[in-house]
């Protein structure tokens, strides 16, 4: 039975968000910016999405600046305060996303300290090891993402952002995988930054936000026509961010009612994924996303298993989709302690809001019959088979 099992890497667009979208792909198509009625409809659209957005970050509407998704609202936030402290330490956590990992080595080429701030085994930002860094001073910046991507993870980003403020740094939070998974509040966080992205909460690909507190001084990365808030120039891609707005009003309105779904084929799924023997399932020590599990049954590679789970029509993946395809073990997973070896098994299943039972199942019934096809030795599972 084919499944799509990788919502972390992406979403189908809601049939919802398509039908919103669609007037402003075929229909009015006049700049957000212009003084007629035509364009003051298109900005009324924008300014409801942005209202929508908000929402689901708790967030006040004037606080949203709407992007090309995720990868640039990240970089807007860690560019846009280091431009401004040039001379001060930018800190984030070792599991980042490589849209912040990027920026940061870029950053550092360019001159300015950067430092990495420690995981425990279970993933989560090792407080200790983080507050002797905020002691030596001058910190910027502290970018920690609410949730990881490839294990899950959620981080006590309440107590670092406590920390982070005593040392007067800003907090920037990815909340790019939280978002729509569980719930959010930009005032309640501490954060005064949060990257969003519409492609992972059922919108289209390419639009996503950052929340940013309108006190803070930003350097923006693209400068044009003095759009949104001159911290983001070029005219709006107004469908997109329509469809971002209905994806993030129907993941507010629907968060609960998803979150215990998929919660409740993931428990079903690792129940199942536990009894083979030799698997190690990453981070199940720590709170984590409901929709997530990523595991490893070594010595199977991820590599093999990929390929065997594709042509069974299973979609899944090794751990973040922009390092699949590549031979080199997890980042995160090696920040945790993780041997390479093993790190080179991960398997990432990623539920989301319409997978069923049968799908969580057939998975799971699948990859037995795989690991026992491939005699990943496990006696066991001949025994029981
Ligand atoms: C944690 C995290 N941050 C940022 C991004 C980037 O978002 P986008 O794909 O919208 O650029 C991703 C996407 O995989 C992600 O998982």
């Amino acid at each position: 039975m084919p499944a799509y099992l990788d919502h972390n890497a992406t979403t189908r667009a809601d049939a919802r968000v398509v039908e919103a979208m669609l007037p402003f792909l075929s229909g009015p198509y006049a700049n957000p910016s212009s003084q007629h009625r035509y364009g003051r409809a298109a900005r009324d659209a924008v300014e409801t999405a942005r209202a929508q957005v908000a929402a689901l970050a708790g967030a006040d509407p004037g606080q949203a600046i709407f992007t090309s998704g995720g990868t640039e609202a990240n970089n807007l936030a860690v560019k846009g305060i280091a431009a401004r402290h040039p001379r001060e330490r930018l800190l984030y956590s070792a599991v980042e996303h490589p849209c912040v990992l990027e920026p940061m080595k870029a950053l550092a080429a360019h001159g300015h300290a950067v430092e990495a701030v420690a995981v425990d085994g279970q993933g989560r930002v090792d407080l200790a090891a983080f507050e002797a860094q905020l002691a030596r001073g001058r910190v910027a910046l502290v970018s920690c993402m609410i949730a990881n991507n490839e294990t899950g993870v959620i981080q006590d980003l309440a107590r670092i952002a406590a920390l982070a403020h005593a040392a007067g740094a800003v907090v920037h939070a990815d909340a790019v995988q939280a978002a729509g998974k569980i719930p959010l509040s930009f005032p309640e966080s501490g954060a005064q930054l949060m990257s969003l992205s519409s492609h992972k909460i059922y919108g289209p690909k390419g639009v996503g936000a950052l929340v940013a507190d309108r006190a803070l001084d930003l350097e923006p990365l693209l400068h044009g026509g003095g759009q949104e808030r001159g911290l983001r120039g070029g005219t709006e891609n107004v469908a997109g961010i329509v469809g971002f707005g209905a994806a993030a009003e129907l993941a507010r309105l629907e968060l609960e009612a998803r979150t215990a779904h998929v919660l409740r084929l993931r428990e079903r799924l690792e129940a199942a994924l536990r009894r083979i023997p030799g698997i190690r399932v990453f981070g199940a020590g720590a709170p984590r996303l409901p929709n997530t599990v990523q595991f490893a049954v070594p010595p199977v590679h991820s590599a093999t298993l990929l390929g065997l789970l594709d042509k069974k029509g299973y979609a899944v993946s090794s751990g973040s989709a922009c390092a699949s395809g590549t031979d080199e073990p997890s980042h995160v997973l090696l920040a945790m302690g993780v041997a390479e070896d093993i790190a080179l098994c991960a398997i990432r299943v990623s539920l989301g809001k319409d997978n069923t039972e049968a799908e969580a199942d057939g998975f799971a019934g699948c990859l037995r019959e795989l690991l026992a096809s491939l005699g990943a030795a496990m006696p066991s599972v001949a025994l029981n088979a």
